[in-house]
């Protein structure tokens, strides 16, 4: 196989190295291009330009194939808690007994949060979205954590990532019951990690709070599910943000803000709605197909679709028949997931979804459980983010430690070459 590309432009050869992954994925590497005969590259969108190399995770769109570190996402769901996967991402292996209790207790010794954030969330109006105010609250962890902005000291970096580890849930559970006027929840010394975030998040005020291991099953799989994606929009937010050395709690921050849009992490939570407004509707699933297929509409089959999948999404797989399992469990029979089950059939025999090779996506069966297990719909993109931490503070650190570049895009101007001031009284 050959290991460059030679470019010719304005009489001038260029030999541009190419760069060969362990899973044998190929890239023209265009460093030299520039200084060598002036041209940039351009791709809007990102559609086809790899910003990094990264040792964390592998996936094949054509084949449906996801993979943390190696291992498939189909036996770490089946087989792993969320917590060994966020040490798998952020460290590199699964870990052994002792490495996984240093890493819990340190994560529970960090995971009180500052009785003055109180103050803040308190601040936001009780309908403030949830990502709005989880965004802001991560963000502001830097004041109350001033070392956690050390981003070249390897022990502030350890100590910030056990940090965000232990009180991100605290903040999610608190901006949850914020919106549902309850008081806040501490969790308890001897629960472990999701165990806590359901306490946190779900307890009543007046009631002990027992664990039913059907939700906590389904909880565990679907943070594991959303652990990481290589280098979509948020986490390309995270690691462009931390590039110009940014802490830690800002860059996530950034990465929070990214995945709220309903093109990204905010699709779970359009895909709720847009399934109840077609059971309000008479549940009609062919004529919201014609709208997503119209291109004077502007509705589209929210959870459909993907930037790098073009046959399945093997989280969509995994979560179907989760969501199957969960509702059966909790004795649930919701009438979306019907919905969900008919707009899925008929859209894979649809040429219009065929030919674009549109398939369900991550968000598309996730809202059906969260909603199950009494997740309101605002806090969807929030438990997306819940999950998604281990894969941003991963790549935020492989980004670090490699001391890669900040990252600055370059640009064709398209706007008017230089003309003259005009006064105002002329204009
Ligand atoms: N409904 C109807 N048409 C669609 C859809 C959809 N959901 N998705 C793509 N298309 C059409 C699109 O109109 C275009 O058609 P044409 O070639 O005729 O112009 C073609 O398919 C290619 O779409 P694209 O927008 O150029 O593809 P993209 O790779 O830029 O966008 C996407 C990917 C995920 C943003 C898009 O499929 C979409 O908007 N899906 C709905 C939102 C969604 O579910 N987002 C969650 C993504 S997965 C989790 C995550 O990243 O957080």
């Amino acid at each position: 196989m050959s290991t460059k590309v030679t470019l010719t432009y304005n009489n001038i050869s260029v030999d541009l190295p190419v760069i060969t992954g362990t899973e044998n994925e190929s890239a023209v590497d265009i460093a030299a291009l520039r200084s060598a005969a002036n041209l940039i590259t351009l791709d809007p969108g990102y559609k086809n330009t790899g910003s990094c190399l990264s040792t964390i995770t592998f996936l094949d769109g054509d084949l449906g194939i996801l993979r943390y570190r190696g291992y498939a996402i189909e036996e770490l769901a089946e087989k792993a808690t969320f917590l060994e996967v966020a040490y798998l991402l952020i460290f590199g292996e699964l870990p052994n007994i002792d490495q996984l209790t240093k890493f819990q207790n340190d994560i529970k010794a960090n995971s009180f949060v500052d009785e003055d954030v109180k103050k803040i969330i308190d601040a936001f109006p009780k309908a403030a979205h949830p990502m709005g105010v989880l965004a802001s609250l991560t963000s502001a962890l830097t004041a109350f954590n001033p070392s956690s902005v050390n981003v070249d000291s390897d022990e502030d970096m350890y100590k910030a990532i056990a940090k965000i580890m232990g009180k991100f849930p605290v903040l999610v559970a608190w901006t949850m019951r914020k919106t549902q006027g309850l008081p806040i929840d501490y969790g308890a010394k001897d629960l472990d990690y999701i165990e806590n975030i359901m306490k946190m998040m779900f307890s009543q005020p007046n009631e002990t709070y027992i664990i039913n291991k059907s939700v906590k099953e389904a909880l565990n799989k679907l943070l594991i599910l959303h652990a990481d994606h290589e280098q979509n929009c948020s986490t390309s937010t995270v690691r462009i943000v931390g590039s110009s050395q940014a802490g830690l709690f800002a860059s996530l921050s950034a990465g929070i803000s990214a995945l709220w849009g309903p093109l990204h992490g905010g699709a779970n939570q359009a895909v709720l709605e847009m399934l109840e407004a077609i059971r309000l509707d008479g549940g009609d699933t062919e004529k919201f197909l014609n709208k997503a297929k119209d291109k004077d509409d502007p509705f589209r089959l929210m959870g459909f679709g993907h930037r790098v999948y073009k046959n399945f999404d093997p989280r969509a797989r995994i979560i179907k028949k989760a969501a199957d399992e969960v509702l059966d469990d909790l004795g649930i029979d919701d009438p979306v997931l019907d919905i969900a089950k008919a707009l899925e059939r008929e859209a894979l025999k649809d040429p219009y979804f065929v030919d674009r090779k549109l398939y369900p996506n991550v968000d598309f069966y996730s809202g059906i459980i969260y909603r199950s297990l009494g997740i309101p719909v605002q806090m969807f993109t929030v438990m997306f983010a819940l999950g998604r931490l281990p894969g941003w503070i991963a790549q935020w650190r492989e980004m670090r430690k490699g001391k890669e570049p900040i990252g600055r895009p370059r640009q064709i101007y398209t706007g008017p070459t230089l003309r003259s001031y005009i006064d105002i009284s002329k204009r």
